[in-house]
């Protein structure tokens, strides 16, 4: 039964291929089971023009983007979501569940493009408007593991290797200490039942649901 009828901003984070998305999927069926209004949104993209960014981000060119130029297109892309579905939604009662936000750009353009973190939480407050997510769900697994479970031809950003996926769970490792209070980690390797059982049991304890 629901307790509580104030709308979540709950995002999902994790190395390429940890099984995020699955996982945001599953929790949006069972939140709406409970008779809540969800609406998904997927970064990069999520709004017309974050969508062109995204296309930019992921298919154009080889490895001449900086990583300052990619810091500034995620941030981008995320500016225009935040304003136009996130902040909206929220007002409107709405729950949000994110595959990706702002912790993606502190791991992947500050743990594998080695961009200055504090720099980076700087430009994320910037380009929220400084909305947090209320939790996010690290799900974590070894790059080796994450590089089985891809499927399908790697974008630009997964060509970067098994080192760059190592440097980035490195930094959500860091993350998940720093900013302990929001950031839960969940054991990618378990089957995905009970890793969803994790996350649901979560939501319980904090009273969201
Ligand atoms: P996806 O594969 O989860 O759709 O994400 C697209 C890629 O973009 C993925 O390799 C992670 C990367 N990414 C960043 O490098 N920085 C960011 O801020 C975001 C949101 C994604």
């Amino acid at each position: 039964m629901s307790i509580s009828v104030k709308p979540r901003f709950i995002t999902f984070e994790g190395i390429d291929g940890c099984g995020k998305s699955t996982q945001a999927k599953l929790l949006i069926q069972k939140l709406e089971d409970e008779g809540k209004e969800v609406v998904f949104v997927r970064e990069p993209g999520g709004t017309d023009i974050s969508e062109q960014v995204r296309n930019i981000l992921l298919h154009s060119g080889g490895d001449e983007m900086t990583g300052r130029t990619e810091a500034l297109l995620m941030t981008a892309s995320r500016a225009q979501l935040t304003k136009e579905v996130i902040i909206p939604s929220l007002d409107n009662g709405k729950w949000v569940v994110a595959d990706r936000y702002a912790d993606s750009t502190l791991a992947y353009q500050g743990g594998g493009r080695t961009i200055d973190l504090e720099w980076l939480i700087e430009l994320n407050q910037f380009a929220t408007f400084a909305l947090q997510p209320d939790l996010t769900f690290f799900v974590d697994v070894l790059p080796e593991i994450g590089f089985e479970r891809q499927g399908g031809s790697p974008d630009r950003i997964e060509r970067a290797g098994l080192d760059f996926q190592a440097n980035v769970r490195q930094m959500y490792l860091k993350l998940t200490k720093r900013f302990s209070d929001r950031i839960v980690l969940v054991d990618g390797n378990h089957t995905i039942d009970s890793i969803q059982d994790v996350i649901i049991s979560t939501l319980i304890k904090r009273n969201f649901i």
